[in-house]
Order: C-alpha cells, then structure tokens, then sequence
C-alpha cells in the first residue's frame, strides 16, 4: 500500500509521515518512510533548482520532478509488490498543484502517467499565513500568495474523480496529538479494508 502526504510549505507533512511511519513500525507492520523530491540524482537537481543553486525553465522543472517520481517509483515497486507500506512525504498531486499553477494540468498530468495512483492520500489542509508563521525562519520556497494558489489547487483537484476516492482531508489546524490520532484511525481503517 502507498500512501502519499500532501499540502503545502508547513502544512507538518513530515512531521505527521515519519510519525505514523514509526507508528506502524511499532504495530510490527513492514512500513519504509520516504520524500520527494529524492535523494537521487534528479533528485538533487531539482534541490539546487528550488534553492536557485540552479536555473531552470518551469517545464524543465516539471520534467525533472516527473523523471525523479519515476525512478522513485521504480524503487518503490518491488516493495510494494511484497505487500510492505511506503508512506511518501509528497507525491503525484504534489505537481499537479505545484507545477499545475504556471503549466497547464493536463500536461503534468500526462508527464507523471508513469506513476502509479497511491492507495491513500493524506491531504493535510491549513491556512497559508498560519503554515508560513510555522516555518518561520526554515527554508521558504514560495511567498504568501503563491502557497494560497497552492492551495486552492489542492483543494479542487482533491473534488476529481481520479483523487476524491482515494483522498481524506485532514484539518492540519488542530493540535499536533489529534490531528496524528485522526491520521492514524483513517490509516488504520484503510488498512483493515484491504486485508
Ligand atoms: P519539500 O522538500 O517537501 O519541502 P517542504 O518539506 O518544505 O514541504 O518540497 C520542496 C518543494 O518542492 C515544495 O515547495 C514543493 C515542491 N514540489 C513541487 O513543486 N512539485 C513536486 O512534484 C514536488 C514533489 C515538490
């Protein structure tokens, strides 16, 4: 089972995806915890990219996550084939809302075909002025406005049919403890429907 974490800058992806790794870890389930952009090669390119290391135009950068998200799909597949859980901290709908806003979806929808769906896709939600006051001095990539747009992508694209049946919205506003205790029950609750 792939489960996939998404939301914008500070939504607290990874702080929520490493916990609830470390969770099923302790229920002795086979789970691995994962990121992209990767560690990979592409993956590094598109590091120095975000931190302007690098330029690049805004389709190359598209290019570069899709191609990373294959390989990392790739390493995925066996594993995932033995019945292990991957959580991945950012996923697919990541570029859809990201690359989405300067680049029409439907053709980053088509770059990324090669990525297979996740199972469950955890869609932490909150407030653009609240997530950036939690960054605070942290690595920012995007200003206000750019996280709203983001946002708002976010929240449509989880309305599509492609997404909606395999997405839960989580209010990410609420305190840490109980927004990890919902995550948990909708994780838990996924996994028992399919054993
Ligand atoms: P990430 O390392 O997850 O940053 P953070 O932990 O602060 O959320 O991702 C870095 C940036 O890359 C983030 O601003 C979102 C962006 N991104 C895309 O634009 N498209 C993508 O496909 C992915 C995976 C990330």
């Amino acid at each position: 089972m792939l489960i996939a974490f998404e939301g914008i800058d500070g939504a607290g992806k990874t702080t929520m995806s490493t916990r609830l790794h470390k969770e099923l870890l302790n229920r002795g389930m086979n789970s691995f915890w994962t990121t992209e952009p990767t560690d990979g090669p592409v993956g590094k390119i598109v590091k120095e990219i975000l931190t302007g290391e690098m330029e690049a135009d805004k389709r190359t950068l598209a290019l570069l996550f899709a191609a990373d998200r294959i390989q990392h799909v790739v390493e995925m597949e066996p594993l995932l084939n033995k019945g292990s859980i991957i959580i991945t901290d950012r996923y697919l709908l990541s570029s859809l809302a990201y690359q989405g806003l300067d680049l029409p979806m439907e053709w980053v929808r088509e770059i990324n075909k090669w990525a297979r769906l996740p199972d469950l896709v955890i869609y932490l939600d909150l407030d653009p002025e609240v997530a950036l006051r939690r960054i605070g001095d942290g690595q920012i990539f995007h200003s206000l406005n750019t996280l709203r747009a983001v946002r708002s992508n976010y929240l449509s694209l989880i309305e599509r049919a492609e997404w909606s049946s395999r997405t839960v919205k989580v209010d990410a506003s609420a305190p840490e403890e109980e927004v990890f205790r919902t995550i948990l029950n909708i994780v838990m609750m996924k996994l028992e429907g399919i054993q």
